[in-house]
């Protein structure tokens, strides 16, 4: 049994150990955020390298028919969700699919990565709504939500790594090594994907704002935290706590109670990418 000091010991040396390699973002993922970052991006061809995935196609049309996006007519072919939802939205359903389909899954761990994947939809639409408040980077904001806990699914894949190899570790270690690492962790293996770093940099911060250098998104990603806890875990929103980081934001708590109470809505949305 690994006791609280072994297992961050056993963590370091698998993430230095070669043995590890970060998560790859999904080819066509990889492929959607370099295409639609293009002045010069086509539609056509955006659906050509969707279309080179099945279940990324299928994924993407799915979410475009969600009640996220709620279309007045249904939406039968890529060409259409392109065109009537623009390529941001497109961007981060590619991201949203790579997670649900690829990404938030662990062997052993697979009902702790599916509810850390809904929990991390309903953190992408929370902070998206809020960004969209404060005229913030909507995309930005919804991609950090969706990744900002992605260390805590790596951490979990070595802690399972190590159970598969007999070394099991009691649960208040896991609890402990997931809480202090998964920021670090997660902002790492998005860094090395090098496809959207400002997301990255908000990652890295988003429990200790004070440091980063985009102070803005990564509060933006501590609020949302909190506001996911009140819809989850019934813990109500702390003024107190959240002062600083909302002082940081211009954001009144009135404005945060107002997205706040949209709670059956949101979590509408982040079923609907499930
Ligand atoms: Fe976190």
């Amino acid at each position: 049994m690994l006791n609280a000091q072994a297992l961050p010991r056993r963590i370091d040396e698998l993430l230095v150990s070669g043995r590890y390699e970060p998560p790859v973002l999904p080819e066509v993922a990889q492929a959607v955020l370099r295409e639609t970052s293009k002045a010069s991006c086509e539609p056509r061809r955006l659906a050509d390298i969707l279309k080179r995935d099945a279940a990324m196609a299928a994924g993407v049309l799915r979410m475009a028919n969600s009640p996220a996006y709620a279309p007045v007519s249904p939406i039968v072919s890529l060409s259409q969700a392109i065109s009537r939802l623009g390529l941001e939205a497109i961007r981060r359903m590619a991201v949203a699919v790579a997670c649900e389909s690829r990404l938030f899954r662990v062997r052993g761990r697979e009902a702790e990565a599916r509810a850390l994947y809904f929990r991390s939809t309903v953190g992408a639409f929370v902070a998206q709504e809020l960004a969209r408040h404060l005229r913030l980077n909507v995309e930005d904001a919804f991609l950090g939500g969706l990744l900002h806990d992605l260390g805590e699914i790596i951490l979990l894949g070595l802690v399972a790594d190590l159970e598969a190899t007999g070394s099991a570790a009691p649960i208040d270690a896991v609890r402990a090594v997931l809480s202090e690492r998964h920021a670090a962790v997660g902002a790492a293996a998005v860094e090395h994907w090098a496809l959207i770093p400002r997301v990255a940099v908000a990652i890295r911060h988003h429990h200790e704002t004070e440091g980063a250098t985009d102070t803005a998104s990564a509060s933006l990603l501590f609020i949302s935290d909190h506001v996911v806890a009140a819809f989850l875990d019934a813990r109500p929103l702390d003024a107190q706590a959240l002062a600083p980081a909302l002082g940081r934001l211009n954001l009144y708590f009135d404005d945060l109670e107002a997205v706040a109470a949209r709670r059956d809505e949101l979590l509408g949305w982040a079923r609907g990418l499930e």
